[in-house]
């Protein structure tokens, strides 16, 4: 292997830039060439790639978003489309491929392994932990910790009014953030997706939370919980079948995704660059780059695609217990 690419891929995440300058700072320090290719897989079917050196990413380790800049190709699910982007990595001499990114990235990169025989190594990034393999995902403990501090911010108002406040937390398949921020931010409830608690159950915490004195709360809600009611109609429902609530809603939305990545994104997302060029390296392919038991691991892409990221229920057991 003389010459590696990079890319980013999907929703964006915390930490991605730091990713980009391990891949290319570790080439540098091995003597190969790399190259990073701009807005994901559009990029790979473009040619539109650009060398790096060690020095082209300074300064880039504390900064959200991805200076590749991310996309998510309808092309690159043709194989038509994959065959113009085969072709422009034989025309640019690249031997292989480190894609950071979520499942769906990952997905392209094994398709596009399996029809070319080109090596690919994935580096898992996006806010919401999902992937199988790793006990985080890039940009995670960021996620968190900005969710975190908007709920401290939302509660000042929430005390002050006496009010209900459903937030509304990006998941779109897992409640993993939900989770976390709940807990840490103290919510009376957290609906997730992996659990429906249902309505019942909520009209009887929100009672049982207000005779016990309370006189402010917080429900966390995910993005695709299943609760059967967006959020809208959860503060509506509340409006119409509950005496005495000032009930408001908050939807976080993308600022979730962006920001400084936390000193525990930087660290991992060195970590995993290195340990993505360094596999390819000695002929490894097909994997993804992960943190198990604080010790960098490679599993095969089609298992962390398939594979379930379980949620910790036992944070549900705490969140009720806390919420006492
Ligand atoms: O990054 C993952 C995620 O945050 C999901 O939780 C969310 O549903 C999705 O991205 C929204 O992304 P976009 O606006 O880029 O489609």
């Amino acid at each position: 292997i003389k010459k590696l690419a990079v890319l980013t891929s999907g929703g964006d995440s915390p930490g991605m830039n730091a990713a980009i300058r391990s891949v290319v700072r570790t080439c540098a320090y091995h003597n190969i060439e790399c190259l990073g290719v701009y807005r994901g897989y559009e990029g790979l079917i473009e040619g539109d790639f650009k060398p790096m050196d060690a020095r082209s990413v300074k300064g880039i380790i504390n900064k959200g978003g991805t200076i590749l800049k991310s996309a998510r190709s309808k092309e690159f699910r043709t194989v038509e489309g994959r065959q113009k982007a085969f072709k422009q990595v034989v025309d640019a001499d690249i031997d292989g491929l480190v894609v950071v990114g979520g499942d769906g990235s990952f997905t392209g990169a094994l398709i596009f392994n399996q029809e070319f025989d080109f090596p690919v190594m994935g580096i898992p990034g996006t806010i919401d932990n999902d992937i199988y393999g790793t006990s985080h995902t890039l940009g995670f403990d960021t996620a968190l910790n900005t969710v975190v501090d908007a709920i401290d911010k939302i509660r000042d108002t929430a005390s002050s009014h006496n009010r209900l406040f459903f937030v509304e937390v990006m998941g779109r398949d897992v409640g993993h953030i939900a989770l976390n921020v709940g807990v840490a931010g103290g919510a009376e409830e957290i609906l997730i997706p992996e659990e429906d608690l249902g309505l019942d159950r909520l009209v009887e915490s929100l009672n049982r939370s207000r005779t016990s004195g309370k006189t402010s709360s917080i429900v966390i809600v995910a993005e695709g919980d299943k609760i059967g009611k967006n959020i809208f109609e959860l503060k509506d429902y509340v409006d119409e079948n509950m005496e005495g609530y000032d009930v408001r809603v908050s939807v976080l939305g993308h600022m979730q995704r962006g920001g400084a990545p936390s000193c525990f994104d930087r660290v991992l997302a060195s970590r995993m660059g290195v340990k993505a060029v360094e596999s390819l390296l000695d002929g490894e392919t097909n994997y993804m780059v992960g943190l198990l038991d604080n010790k960098m691991e490679l599993t095969p892409l089609d298992k962390a695609i398939k594979g379930k990221s379980k949620i910790n229920l036992e944070l549900l057991r705490v969140s009720d217990i806390m919420s006492t």
